[in-house]
């Protein structure tokens, strides 16, 4: 199965992720600035909340690259609110973009908020859920 690997991360959180999901996969995680080589089957998408919003950096290049993705797999961390993917559903639907309904989702570290996190166990949750979806 052809799979890639997109990440935005601005405290380096959502990178983490990404970076075990392309350990995972044998696949290199590249950033969102990095547009998408071929046509992908599933694409990891991994984003992350800054203000209440997904950052236009991640919506651009879904909307830059929705002729090569198959399956968008949304990938989030958050501190406060639980996923990201209500609104990457949206971003999917504007661009007419496939969106799967397998997400992972684990809290992110923020100022005083979840310091640990993403820890090992989530590590490990995100390597499981990416040997499911595309192993
Ligand atoms: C500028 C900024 C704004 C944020 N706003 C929110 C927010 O509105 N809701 C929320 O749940 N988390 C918010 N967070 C927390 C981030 O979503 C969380 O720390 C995430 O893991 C950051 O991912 P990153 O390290 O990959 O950038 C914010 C973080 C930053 C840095």
């Amino acid at each position: 199965m052809k799979a890639a690997i997109r990440y935005y991360t601005q405290t380096g959180n959502t990178k983490k992720l990404a970076e075990a999901i392309a350990t995972q996969l044998g696949i290199e995680a590249k950033s969102v600035e990095e547009p998408l080589e071929e046509k992908t089957e599933i694409l990891f998408l991994c984003n992350s909340v800054y203000w209440a919003g997904i950052d236009k950096h991640v919506k651009q290049f879904v909307k830059a690259n929705a002729g090569k993705i198959g399956t968008l797999v949304n990938v989030s961390t958050a501190a406060m609110i639980e996923s990201t993917y209500n609104q990457m559903k949206r971003v999917a639907a504007e661009t007419g973009v496939n969106i799967s309904g397998k997400e992972f989702h684990c809290r992110g570290k923020f100022a005083a908020l979840h310091s640990k996190h993403p820890n090992e166990e989530d590590i490990s949750a995100v390597k499981e859920f990416a040997k499911k979806v595309a192993g």
